[in-house]
């Protein structure tokens, strides 16, 4: 929606409090008339002219011109929903555009209302609309300016200054413009509706005839006129003087003369036909001023010169038209004789004449423009149509006639319609939305229509009867059958048939209709000429035979031959208005109500009587009560739910559920009470216009506060949006100082935990220091071994004088341990070889071999409390079976002790070891000899030993026996005890086997290691 709009709406919503209600169904007391024209006049005085009921629009004529039909109002109603504006025609002109889009059902405005209301203005509105605001290809532009500049041609020939209207369309149009798929206006027809002829040859003082022969006489060239043999002077012509007033101040003839005559060009005529139109213009003229003379009972012509000027515009022979027009052509006994006509016949033959020539241009002139304005694309045959009706209002003269019996008669159909219309699209509506439909009473005209139109019993038909009747048919006589046939129908009543009270307002040669709006008498003189509408045949076979294009195709020569009587004017009424209604009906209507403020002709001035007589009579309060009687709005759910959801949390500020549940939520939360409204398919309905407007008011209020929210909402937005802008940034830079932060620490705590660590380890090395290099004190033992020699490095001797040395550090000691240890070995490997090398087999393995002051597992059982310095595990054989068992031997500084799980077995002491005994091969027994006769013992020891050199060494070097090792080969003696002997016998083998042999030896094989 744009901004226009918007602010347009606001104004509108405001506008209601100050001027009225923008729909008259929201008048909260729509029964009174009084209220309803309150709230007209209150609207006029603000110049607000138009007004709905529901979709009907009333207009009040403002008689100036408001500043409300430039383009930007056009542009603000385009596409906007009806109600979202203030009431314009605009509105209605886009409404039924956009349904017939949107529907793509044909449509029709009814601009109804009496003369001189503003229906021709509001159907040129209309047209302008659908003109600036549809879309336009080239060839649309040509229809589209067909279309306007239709407007001023047919009103040039059909309208005319009357005392109610300067320019009073005196016939009833009904146009249709063809939309195309694109909803381009691609063509246009028009069809007319009984032009008041009589007005061409008398017009009522203070009227005009129509507007074409003054625009002529005044606007056309000298060259023009000339030819016409026409004078500049509107005097001069009987047929425009009857009135008195060939001037009107409101009316530049000339300037419209200059209009038309473009237009004409627009439309598609060219000079020829222009000047053939103007020729028949100008020869009513002439007409006019033919001036009979002559003998009582004949007339004859006096004056030549019309006649010479009449046979060249007509196109016909002088002496021809002369005699037609002197004469009528009777048949008596099969004879055709020319009789002649007195002066009375002369004349109304002459006015005949001119009003048949008059009245048959102006159709053909119809059909000319439809012709311009047909769509000519074969391939766009498929349109959607608009119908404009402007057709006469409801007329109530002094004087009533055969004419205002057409038009009021006409205005009765069309009230019929608007009934029927009304009604059934409401009942429809109520039907489609499932709502239940009270009927309301309203007077229904049809007993009128009936009254006039019925086939045999009507009044039209009693006119044709009488036309038709041979004898002495007369005004009169019609209205006495009129009394005789319709006499008791109940809105029907003459002089003879009123009661005293009426009878004084009814002449004896009037008939009253009480038509649905008002009371009118018709005075049945001329009722029976004009019906008859009779051009003597003579006059028709004259302009049968005339030159002029344009009559050749108004008088059909056919028409002659036809025997058939042609249809009487009431009657060719009656049927163009039964097709009117058809093609309506056909139509999805929208109404136009026009209302004339006051007779005057006058800017602001508001005539109570006159209007309350008008909305009387257009049925407004009729079609407010109906339009009441059921719900006064109603509205589509999407629509009311977008309008007014603001004034419910729930709605607020978008509903996702069901429509018609959001709608029900929103008026339950409003406080709707079941009586209020009632939920329809697709619409809401609200009964009472108050309940409307406490929404409404409700609405204004909620806009403010909302207005004041949303300020405040951006405010605080705005603010938000900045305060987040910088407390984004402060993030950022917080995060981003906290991530260096937490680096810098996390940098710390490693380097703190390292030094922990390596804290951890020094001191655990510290603690470790003395033992063999481990995990625990390799740190600190590099660490102190590093820093020693990093400070020897600078603390070298400086000559070979200087002895000093630093002192190494705990952990160096080790090394001058080591070399006090490597001594030790050092002296036992010697000693090992002096008493083994090349005397026993397996000594050359051992030499690589450290010699280690225990062999014992540490898992073993704890044997520190024997103070060895030496252990190893042996295995002992006994001597009787030689059965091998695991034992430990250890020395200790006396002796050497043999334990058998932490227990002692046997000790020998030093002293007592006699000597040992081994073999020179690679096996690892070895026997300890002990004296025989010491009870202690049991005998020697006969032991084997997985380090056999080692084992030997350490006892050699402990028991100081190392001159007593006994190598022997083959077999070593040894003693039982008691005396007894044993022998181990050796062998060298593949592998090591020790078993007791058949002789009761220990034979031991041991594998050949060296090669000797
Ligand atoms: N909307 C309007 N704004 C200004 N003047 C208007 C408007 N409608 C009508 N008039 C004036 O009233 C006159 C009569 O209007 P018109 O449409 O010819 O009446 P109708 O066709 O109903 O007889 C117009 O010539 C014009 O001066
Ligand atoms: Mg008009």
């Amino acid at each position: 929606m744009d901004e226009g709009v918007r602010a347009m709406m606001e104004s509108a919503l405001t506008a209601r409090d100050r001027v009225g209600v923008q729909d008259f169904v929201l008048l909260e007391n729509y029964t009174s008339e009084a209220a309803f024209i309150e709230n007209l006049r209150k609207r006029f005085k603000e110049n607000l002219i138009y007004t709905y009921i529901g979709s009907v629009l009333v207009s009040v004529n403002p008689y100036k011109d408001l500043e409300i039909y430039n383009k930007n109002h056009m542009e603000r109603y385009r596409g906007v929903n009806f109600y979202e504006v203030s009431p314009h025609i605009y509105a209605v002109a886009d409404n039924s555009y956009r349904s017939m889009r949107t529907e793509r059902k044909d449509q029709c405005i009814l601009i109804s209302g009496e003369s001189g209301a503003g229906k021709t203005e509001a159907s040129k509105k209309i047209l302008q609309y659908y003109a600036i605001t549809c879309p336009a290809s080239e060839h649309v532009q040509t229809i589209k300016d067909r279309l306007l500049q239709s407007n001023p041609v047919l009103e040039a020939f059909g309208n005319a200054k009357t005392l109610r209207n300067d320019n009073s369309s005196r016939f009833g149009k009904y146009m249709d413009i063809q939309f195309d798929f694109k909803g381009a206006p691609v063509g246009g027809h028009i069809i007319n509706y009984l032009l008041e002829k009589s007005r061409v040859v008398h017009q009522n003082h203070g009227e005009r005839n129509f507007h074409i022969f003054y625009q002529l006489i005044e606007g056309g060239e000298e060259d023009l006129l000339r030819r016409l043999g026409l004078e500049r002077n509107p005097q001069q012509y009987h047929y425009l003087v009857k009135g008195n007033c060939p001037k009107v101040s409101s009316i530049n003839d000339r300037s419209d003369w200059k209009v038309v005559r473009k237009a004409l060009t627009v439309i598609g005529f060219n000079d020829d036909e222009v000047e053939e139109l103007l020729n028949i213009i100008a020869s009513v003229l002439h007409l006019g001023n033919v001036q009979y003379g002559g003998e009582e009972g004949s007339a004859c012509i006096t004056s030549d010169t019309q006649i010479k000027y009449l046979a060249r515009l007509l196109g016909v022979n002088g002496a021809v038209l002369t005699e037609a027009l002197t004469h009528k052509k009777i048949t008596a006994k099969g004879e055709e004789l020319m009789s002649p006509l007195n002066m009375d016949q002369a004349s109304s033959a002459r006015d005949a004449l001119s009003k048949a020539v008059y009245g048959r241009t102006f159709t053909w002139l119809v059909n000319k423009i439809n012709f311009s304005l047909a769509n000519k694309d074969e391939s766009n045959k498929n349109y959607s149509v608009i119908g404009l009706l402007d057709i006469y209002g409801f007329e109530v003269f002094q004087n009533n006639s055969f004419e205002q019996f057409c038009i009021n008669y006409c205005n009765e159909k069309l009230q019929q319609l608007f009934i029927e219309l009304t009604l059934k699209s409401e009942q429809e509506e109520y039907e489609a939305e499932g709502i239940t439909w009270e009927p309301v009473q309203y007077f229904n005209n049809k007993i009128i229509c009936d009254l006039v139109e019925e086939k045999f019993k009507g009044i039209i038909s009693i006119l044709d009867e009488e036309c038709l009747r041979p004898g002495d048919a007369s005004d009169l006589t019609f209205l006495e059958k009129l009394e005789d046939t319709v006499g008791g129908h109940p809105h029907f009543v003459t002089h003879k048939l009123a009661d005293g009270k009426t009878r004084k307002v009814m002449g004896r040669d009037e008939f009253r209709l009480q038509h649905y709006a008002g009371d009118v008498n018709y005075n049945v003189n001329g009722f029976l000429d004009k019906n008859n509408d009779l051009l003597f045949r003579n006059l028709k076979e004259v302009m049968c035979m005339s030159e002029n294009n344009i009559l050749t195709q108004c008088f059909d020569k056919e028409e002659l031959s036809d025997k058939k009587r042609p249809e009487t004017a009431a009657t060719q009424f009656k049927t163009s208005l039964a097709k009117l209604m058809e093609i309506l009906m056909s139509k999805e209507p929208s109404y136009v109500r026009c209302i004339k403020p006051n007779d005057s002709k006058q800017a602001g001035r508001f005539d109570e009587v006159l209007i309350r007589h008008q909305v009387k009579y257009l049925g407004l309060m009729e079609n407010l009560r109906v339009r009441r009687a059921g719900f006064a709005y109603r509205r589509r759910y999407e629509v009311f739910l977008q309008r007014y959801k603001s004034l419910c949390p729930e709605t607020w500020p978008n509903w996702h559920g069901k429509l018609s549940d959001g709608v029900s939520t929103l008026v339950k939360h409003l406080g709707y009470k079941p009586e209020e409204y009632k939920m329809g398919r697709s619409k809401i309905f609200i009964r009472f216009p108050k309940t409307l407007f406490a929404t409404e008011d409700a609405l204004e209020t909620r806009k403010h506060g909302l207005a004041t929210k949303l300020q405040a909402g951006w405010k605080g937005y705005s603010q938000k949006s900045k305060y987040q802008k910088l407390r984004g940034s402060a993030i950022a830079i917080q995060a981003w100082w906290r991530g260096i932060l937490a680096r810098r620490r996390a940098k710390r705590r490693r380097q703190a935990a390292d030094t922990i660590r390596r804290y951890e380890l020094f001191i655990k090395g510290f603690i470790n220091r003395h033992k063999e290099r481990c995990p625990e004190n390799e740190y600190f033992l590099d660490y102190v071994r590093y820093s020693f020699l990093t400070n020897l490095r600078k603390n070298l001797p400086k000559n070979v004088l200087d002895k000093s040395w630093p002192t190494p550090p705990a952990a160096l000691t080790e090394v001058g341990q080591l070399t006090v240890f490597m001594e030790l070995h050092m002296e036992q490997k010697m000693i090992a070889s002096e008493i083994f090398k090349d005397k026993k087999d397996n000594y050359p393995q051992s030499v690589s071999k450290l010699f280690l002051n225990t062999r014992l597992s540490k898992a073993g059982p704890d044997l520190s409390s024997f103070w060895a310095q030496y252990a190893v595990t042996v295995t002992k054989y006994d001597r009787k079976g030689y059965k091998a068992r695991t034992r430990q031997l250890l020395l200790t500084a006396n002796s050497a002790i043999i334990v058998e799980e932490g227990k002692l077995k046997q000790r020998i002491d030093y002293g007592a070891l006699k000597g040992i005994s081994v073999s020179s091969l690679s096996d690892g027994l070895f026997v300890l000899h002990v004296p025989s006769d010491d009870n202690k013992q049991k005998g020697d020891v006969i032991l084997q030993s997985e380090h056999v050199i080692e084992t030997l060494t350490k006892i050699a070097i402990c028991a100081d026996k190392i001159n007593n090792i006994n190598i022997s080969q083959g077999s070593i003696q040894f003693t039982v005890g008691q005396g007894k002997e044993g022998v181990i016998d050796f062998t060298a083998g593949s592998e090591l086997l020790v078993t007791k042999a058949k002789n009761g030896h220990l034979s031991v094989t041991a594998p050949r290691l060296n090669s000797r």
